[in-house]
């Protein structure tokens, strides 16, 4: 085993406090005719580093030609406020953010220009109407903010960017862009909110509530809007069809305070004459089961809101909003419900409801109601359906009863297709395992009945989707199936928040990969609509604890930019006056104030301004974030957190002391703030923080640090924490480490960590110099690991390490969680060590790169590719032979610092020559045992022989 290295670089950027605060970046601010423009974060300005890589550049690259010539910098992938293209914002500046493409090695942006134009017409006649930049020196291409004149509701503004490059040489203008602004003011709003009042079943479940109305359109369509969002759940009709792809909005946030609304395009829905209306509402989050809490949490009648925004061609404008001339009925959904299932009778269709010519005279009137809380436009990722899965097998586990087996545990919900008499009921349960006997497994649903009912029209082949409900699942169980039922009887429809996939994690394991798999799954069915704890139980709550800890491995999966954006809004919502952050967001159950779990409000902040350079973020939850350290401080004994809270969650007969676990985030947390008003150039705040963060470490070490460097509790946690958190002084971290070790070894080399230290265990255990432990940790068989849950069958994470075990079976069926997301949080290191990608704190948003990976076990191989917000990263290494290959791609605009595992630069080859002298390379210093090389943007692939 390797001994402790203290000097080695402390790339892990999310909880760096051992390593030194970053320095505020000053930002050069060039004046452009648009104002202060904040350019460059520029190390290409570090004096050494500039001439050395313009040297090697004008070696192999030739002199640069004449400022003037043509760059072969393409622009692309042109995102406003994460998004391409989109509709309907509300952030009155936006930002904008670009890709660059180059087959060059070492190609970075020096200068930029913007137009921003307020017809496509301008746009493409290059004049910047609503904002020019001119040429600006400057390599940011991320997060640029918009910086024209104040912009209207519902203005669309068409933008387009190009480059110089490093030599000067201009690329040309990207493809053309826009974004559009949404309803900005309260009284751009003519519409009202309406609802309809329905009894409830015996659950205290409504019926979902239909509406209509038709509008006529006299005259040819320039172009429509559609503005629509519930106190509820809904969907939008127009002209027979459903609008939009998208599921369970207006999603989920603390309806008292703020309500989503959606935008879109319903140009092509609408036609000249008269035009069908149509909204389908239901319980949602508002008015229906939510986790812990019952029913109606937050309003006992669902009201839906909507607003059609109609430009004629001869230039005038038409409104259509909900009023009370809309009618209401009750139809086939009888009962929807989030937790507990949707009940639908398809005798009772209404056809034609959505469509102009539907008789509405038997429907009721709708009420109206003045409405709760401001709409602000949807910021996240809408829910959408991701994938369809078929059935492996299909087993009669009881007389009448079918259990499916979609071989995969999911979020969604299944589609039937049958045929059989009018009046036949179909109930479809659903589970994630299975009993010994081949039934299904549900008591771990605790409350939630998760059941589907279809009652047949009885007309030839129907098939069925439930609309306002989701499960948790791996088994579908059909009961009541005229006949016996093939296996296309059921599809298992895979729904989660829209967060594309970004990375792809693959090694030589498969178990590993395997657990990759696990790691992405249980983020798919767990960021829907916000980060919950789990899909299936009656909870599925924002459990705060578990989101923070699994924040940096959800940004390498997918891309969760818009997504904790908007979340990040719920948890300030949710944060208590006295400023502590509470255990759920949006806050509906459990309690605040607790450590680890309240200190998300903090911590997730920072890792999406780690990973997207995002400093609005930052700005956004300064406040609260402050508000918090002082309820932490009020409420401190001499600045010693109270033993109370979760604790290290399902932790394995290791009960870290609460306070120490307590008190180490509050100094976590009090050192991010330090660090967070540091890069907002608040210089007073980061000194008084890191003030701060000195005494709660004092405090720490008198309070909890005995004589023999043990740590009160003695526990993994302790010193994970204690380490990762920079709370000992260099002798002390030493001998923690050590204590640490031992205690894995005393445990036969086995984990014993829960929620909260599992996401820092792995890390600290490698910036300790135990990478072999923490390996041996990873590939660990029996009991507690990450493959024993494998052994089992897992195809998501489990809630606990032994959810079940060939001895004992089931573990307490009041928690048993077989999808939950957060002692996944090792996909963190999957992507930083074990592939080498990680990023430089100090230069956020993966400017720059660090491309370390470590190999351990009998690993012969690893690649991880990740879509960062500068673009493409891959590295993937081979060992074979002896011989260790590494490739290694950047995206242009960034640099990397490439680690290669020998101490001797003159062993290390690219694309077959001395690295050193290669194209683009340059070999910068030893470290740890590593020859550590600077590039630029391209494709590299260096070799050594071990
Ligand atoms: C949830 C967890 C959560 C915890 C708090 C559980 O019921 O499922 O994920 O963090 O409570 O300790």
């Amino acid at each position: 085993m390797r001994g402790l290295n203290m000097n080695m670089t402390m790339n892990r950027c999310l909880f760096p406090c051992s390593s030194r605060p970053p320095t505020p970046r000053r930002r050069s601010v060039v004046q452009s005719n648009i104002g202060f423009y904040p350019a460059a974060d520029c190390r290409f300005r570090r004096p050494a580093a500039v001439v050395i890589n313009l040297l090697v550049l004008i070696l192999f690259l030739g002199w640069p030609g004449l400022a003037g010539a043509k760059s072969a910098i393409t622009v692309q992938n042109l995102r406003c406020e994460y998004a391409v293209n989109p509709l309907g914002i509300d952030v009155v500046q936006p930002r904008l953010s670009w890709g660059l493409q180059s087959g060059q090695r070492g190609q970075r942006q020096t200068a930029c220009q913007i137009l921003v134009a307020a017809s496509e017409m301008k746009l493409k006649s290059n004049q910047g109407d609503l904002w020019d930049t001119g040429r600006v020196q400057s390599d940011q291409s991320v997060q640029v903010v918009y910086g024209g004149p104040a912009l209207a509701s519902r203005q669309r503004c068409y933008w387009k960017v190009r480059v110089w490059d490093q030599d000067g040489h201009e690329s040309d203008y990207s493809a053309n862009a826009w974004w559009e602004m949404g309803l900005l003011q309260p009284s751009d709003w003519r519409a009202q909110w309406i609802g309809y009042n329905q009894a409830t079943n015996k659950l205290g479940i409504r019926p979902g509530a239909f509406l209509r109305k038709s509008i006529t359109i006299a005259k040819p369509v320039q172009q429509a809007r559609l503005y629509a969002s519930a106190l509820g759940v809904y969907e939008f009709h127009i002209n027979g069809g459903k609008v939009g792809r998208d599921y369970f909005t207006p999603g989920w946030t603390d309806y008292a305070k703020r309500v989503q609304y959606q935008t879109y395009d319903i140009t092509a829905l609408l036609r000249r004459g008269a035009n069908g209306l149509g909204l389908i509402l239901g319980d949602g989050w508002y008015a229906g089961y939510v986790g812990l809490g019952g029913p109606n949490r937050y309003g006992s009648l669902p009201l839906a809101i909507a607003q059609i925004q109609v430009r004629y061609a001869d230039g005038t404008e038409e409104v259509f909003g909900t009023d009370t001339s809309w009618k209401a009925a009750a139809g086939p959904l009888i009962q929807s419900d989030m937790l507990m299932g949707e009940t639908y009778d398809a005798r009772l269709e209404m056809n034609g409801w959505d469509t102009a010519g539907f008789r509405d005279a038997a429907w009721q009137a709708v009420t109206a109601q003045a409405a709760p809380a401001p709409l602000v436009a949807a910021s996240d990722a809408p829910v959408r359906k991701i994938q369809e899965i078929t059935p492996q097998s299909v087993t009669e586990s009881k007389p009448g009863a079918y259990v499916f087996d979609l071989a995969q545990n999911m979020v969604g919900w299944a589609r039937l297709k049958v045929s059989g008499p009018a009046g036949a009921r179909v109930t479809l349960r659903f589970a994630e395992m299975l009993n010994p006997d081949g039934t299904i497994y549900t008591t771990n649903l605790r409350g939630a009945k998760c059941t589907d009912e279809y009652i047949l029209r009885g007309s030839g082949r129907e098939v069925y989707e439930p609309r306002f409900t989701f499960h948790g699942f791996r088994y579908v169980e059909v009961s009541g199936y005229p006949g016996r039922p093939g296996k296309d009887a059921i599809t298992g429809i895979v729904v989660s928040s829209d967060t594309p996939t970004c990375g792809t994690f693959e090694c030589s394991d498969p178990l590993v990969n395997q657990l990759q798999h696990n790691i992405v799954w249980g983020q798919r069915g767990n960021f829907l609509s916000i980060p919950t704890d789990c899909p299936q139980r009656d909870e599925r709550l924002g459990w705060m604890g578990d989101a923070q800890i699994f924040a940096r491995t959800a940004t390498y999966n997918m891309d969760v930019s818009r997504f904790f954006t908007k979340w990040l809004v719920d948890v300030d919502d949710a944060q208590r006056s006295d400023g502590a952050f509470t255990d759920v967001s949006p806050f509906v159950a459990a309690g605040a104030g607790t450590a680890a779990w309240g200190d998300a409000g903090v911590i997730c902040p920072w890792v999406i301004y780690q990973v997207y350079g995002d400093t609005r973020v930052l700005e956004q939850h300064y406040a609260a974030g402050a508000k918090w350290i002082a309820y932490l401080q009020a409420h401190s004994n001499e600045l010693l957190r109270p033993a109370e809270g979760y604790g290290d969650w399902l932790s394995i007969q290791a009960d870290t002391p609460k306070d120490v676990l307590a008190t180490a985030y509050f100094a976590c947390s009090t050192r991010l703030m330090a660090r967070i008003a540091a890069v907002l150039h608040k210089t007073d705040d980061a000194q008084k923080y890191e003030a701060l963060f000195q005494q709660i470490k004092a405090a720490f070490q008198r309070a909890y640090v005995g004589n023999d460097g043990k740590i009160k509790g003695d526990t993994q946690t302790d010193y994970i924490l204690a380490l990762d958190f920079d709370l000992l002084p260099i002798d002390q971290r030493v001998i923690a480490a050590r204590h640490l070790a031992e205690d894995i070894y005393r445990k036969n080399r086995h984990l014993s960590t829960g929620f909260v230290g599992v996401g820092h265990l792995m890390p600290t255990l490698t910036q300790a110099g135990y990478l072999p432990v923490a390996y041996q940790l990873l590939v660990n068989d029996t009991f507690p690991s990450w493959f024993y849950s494998i052994h089992q069958g897992a195809t998501t994470i489990w809630e606990r390490w032994d959810g079940w075990t060939k001895e004992k079976g089931f573990q307490d069926p009041g928690m048993n969680s077989f999808n939950h997301y957060s002692l996944g949080s090792v996909g963190e290191w999957l992507y930083d060590t074990v592939a080498g990608i990680g990023l430089d704190p100090q230069q956020p948003g993966f400017k720059h790169i660090i491309i370390r990976p470590r190999p351990g076990n009998d690993l012969s191989s690893a690649r991880g590719e990740y879509d960062s917000i500068h673009g493409r990263i891959s590295s993937a290494w081979t060992i074979r032979g002896g011989m260790f290959e590494l490739n290694v791609t950047i995206p242009v605009n960034t640099t990397a610092s490439v680690f290669m595992p020998v101490n001797d630069p003159a062993l290390v080859r690219e694309g077959g020559r001395p690295a050193a002298q290669s194209a683009g390379v340059q070999y910068l210093r030893i470290q740890d045992g590593c020859a550590v090389f600077a590039i630029g943007s391209g494709t590299y692939r260096f070799t050594v022989l071990r």
